[in-house]
């Protein structure tokens, strides 16, 4: 096996869920998905598909009314895109890959801001890139870009900057500043940005246009820009794998052929079913968007109300990310409250080495009672801890 490849790490929130999944007393938070089944005109409509036997290969970059209808709900939130530059993919983290096979060698040098996601940055390592960090800074449990710090780490060595945010797992946000000057600064340096903009639609400032701000909005269509994009999260379709891709138009053929040899398609009964979720998108992410604003506003309270607790609340996406005083080690922590608590957290080292002491707790509860528990448990847990 390649080095790379033996190299990699596994995953601590496995190790963390591995002690704790299949018994019914642990209340689990520690994967990022709801657990709300998809709305069913979504469902309705991959189940029409396959009764009408669309069972067949389809076009590498996707069905033509899905690029289009994915075209217009985009240029609905941000300046006009063609469906030309649209990609659709086998979920979010196929379109990453695909994104990081399109514009890395083995060898690069590629610059991801973190804490973050594991595979933004395994996907580079797995290619043989180098792969360097620029560090968000906790501000009284609020995480914040050192642009500075960014603008330094990424040079004309740089092939490719990788940023997600709304950020997976500690909720940063981009201002649209922000991103017209980390664009201007690639723009001189000649370096690709990897934008992870899944979680845009989750964001819970106030907003003209019911999303966080995005590259999109500051870039022109040839810009060295790549934009991911996944239906997994605004419309609860995580085991479905349906994702997006706006690339600029240089891109698009050699996408299409990476396509062919990663999966050759998406399986056209989840684009039918993509198609569904746009039409109804209107009733399904304001409403998944209005809940999960009140499960963070539910936990972020609660949370904020134990002893030593340092957080604040996200400002998008779908985790509370928190460090409690005294306890310095996450994987420990997590697989204790797991054992001992009933409670199931991700270890925030799990996404950076500098989040060691962290958790991140996944508010995506259909019943947020179930979060009001969760931090009782937490609460008993850390009151013995007090008393031994
Ligand atoms: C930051 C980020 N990007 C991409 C994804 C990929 O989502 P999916 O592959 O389900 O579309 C996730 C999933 O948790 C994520 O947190």
């Amino acid at each position: 096996m390649r080095e790379a490849i033996h190299n990699l790490e596994a995953s601590k929130i496995r190790e963390v869920a591995n002690a704790g999944m299949g018994r019914a007393d642990v209340l689990a938070f520690w994967f990022g998905e709801g657990d709300e089944v998809t709305p069913e005109p979504i469902r309705q409509a991959a189940i029409a598909s396959l009764q009408q036997g669309e069972t067949f290969y389809a076009h590498n970059l996707g069905l033509p009314e899905l690029r289009e209808a994915v075209a217009r709900y985009m240029s609905g939130l941000h300046p006009a895109i063609d469906a030309a530059r649209i990609a659709i993919t086998s979920g979010g983290v196929s379109a990453l890959m695909l994104a990081v096979q399109a514009l890395v060698d083995a060898g690069d040098e590629v610059v991801a801001v973190t804490p973050v996601w594991p595979n933004l940055t395994a996907q580079p390592a797995i290619l043989g890139a180098r792969v360097r960090s620029v560090p968000l800074v906790p501000k009284a449990g609020q995480w914040t870009l050192d642009l500075d710090a960014l603008r330094a780490a990424v040079t004309p060595a740089t092939k490719l900057l990788v940023l997600n945010a709304p950020n997976n797992p500690t909720g940063w946000t981009l201002t649209r500043a922000e991103q017209q000057a980390i664009l201007d600064h690639c723009r001189s340096t000649g370096t690709w940005i990897l934008a992870d903009e899944v979680y845009e639609r989750l964001y819970y400032e106030p907003t003209p246009n019911g999303c966080a701000p995005s590259f999109l909005d500051v870039a022109a269509p040839d810009d060295r820009l790549v934009v991911v994009h996944s239906f997994s999260k605004s419309f609860l379709m995580t085991g479905w794998r349906l994702g997006w891709l706006v690339l600029p138009p240089a891109l698009v053929e050699g996408m299409g052929k990476l396509i062919e040899f990663n999966t050759s398609c998406t399986s056209v009964f989840t684009q039918r079913a993509g198609i569904a979720a746009l039409a109804h998108s209107a009733e399904i992410t304001p409403r998944v968007v209005a809940h999960l604003k009140t499960c963070r506003d539910t936990l972020v309270t609660l949370l904020a109300e134990l002893p030593g607790v340092q957080v604040a609340p996200a400002r998008g996406g779908m985790y509370a990310f928190f460090r409690l005083e005294g306890f310095d080690d996450s994987l420990a922590l997590a697989k204790r409250l797991v054992g001992e608590a009933g409670l199931g957290l991700a270890p925030g080292n799990a996404f950076a080495p500098q989040a060691q002491g962290w958790l991140r707790w996944c508010f995506a509860s259909r019943d947020p009672q179930r979060l009001v528990q969760g931090v009782e448990r937490l609460r008993g847990w850390l009151d013995k801890q007090a008393r031994a």
